[in-house]
């Protein structure tokens, strides 16, 4: 496994909780994971670094009477810095406890071509790809978007800031009048500028500031993440 050493910088979260309701006030909801900072590699070089659709969204069953909350999230499995070869993503892990706890919809951002198993190769063509500040086609979309309220959006810091597969998720909807929840998973960079890119970005969401979590916890200490999670979903009021 390649060994990185992150310094931290922090991006401290905040957010507001999940029920089904939906008021945006905003409490502070730091983690002690919300490092940023960069290194060499992919992971902490965020300064050095560079640089026919269907409807997948999973219904909840908790919330057949119309769950106005949508968890959106890209991860990717195999190989993975600090925890090997995985099966489930970290970002995917936080993502299932959000929906189960605030009883909302899922959807999986899937590029169309998957990246490499090796965590190497996978680090490079995503660098690439952000060099190229690329829009990867994805392989399905969420065919009733209009109908949420509330997104909570999750993505793993790559080089930094959001792997591209999210770019394209967020240029394919309509966010004004939705308030965007961002969550991710990192090794040592918390969210980076991520926060204040989708505030620039999705013109007329109200974006809250995000939540932050190292994805070796995500994968290997789930009770603590989950403890983790539940104090930050308290803090939100939605
Ligand atoms: C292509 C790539 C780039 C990465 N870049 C960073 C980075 O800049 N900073 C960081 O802290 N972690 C970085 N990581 C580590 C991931 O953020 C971390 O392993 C995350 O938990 C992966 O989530 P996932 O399993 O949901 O994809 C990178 C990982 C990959 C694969």
């Amino acid at each position: 496994m390649m060994l990185f050493t992150f310094t931290a910088s922090s991006d401290n979260g905040q957010a507001s909780n999940g029920s089904s309701t939906n008021t945006t006030s905003q409490q502070n909801s730091s983690t002690e994971e919300n490092n940023s900072s960069d290194v060499s590699d992919p992971v902490n070089s965020e300064n050095s670094i560079l640089n026919d659709l269907s409807d997948t969204a999973t219904t909840n069953p908790d919330t057949e009477n119309g769950s106005k909350i949508l968890v959106a999230f890209f991860s990717r499995a195999d190989e993975n810095y600090g925890v090997g070869y995985i099966e489930k993503g970290n970002t995917h892990i936080i993502a299932d406890m959000i929906a189960d706890e605030v009883g909302a919809d899922s959807f999986e951002i899937i590029r169309v071509t998957p990246y490499p198993e090796e965590y190497k190769a996978c680090t490079d063509e995503a660098q690439q790809e952000k060099n190229a500040n690329a829009r990867p086609e994805l392989t399905a979309a969420v065919e009733n978007f209009s109908d949420y309220d509330t997104v909570f959006l999750g993505y793993p810091n790559w080089w930094g800031d959001m792997p591209m597969p999210v770019y394209t998720f967020l240029e394919s909807y309509d966010f004004s009048g939705k308030t965007v929840i961002p969550f991710c998973t990192h090794a040592g960079s918390g969210l980076s500028g991520t926060v204040n890119t989708l505030k620039s970005k999705l013109n007329g969401a109200t974006v809250l500031d995000g939540f932050a979590i190292a994805g070796t916890t995500a994968q290997n200490d789930q009770d603590k993440a989950r403890t983790a999670v539940l104090e930050w979903l308290r803090k939100l009021d939605i």
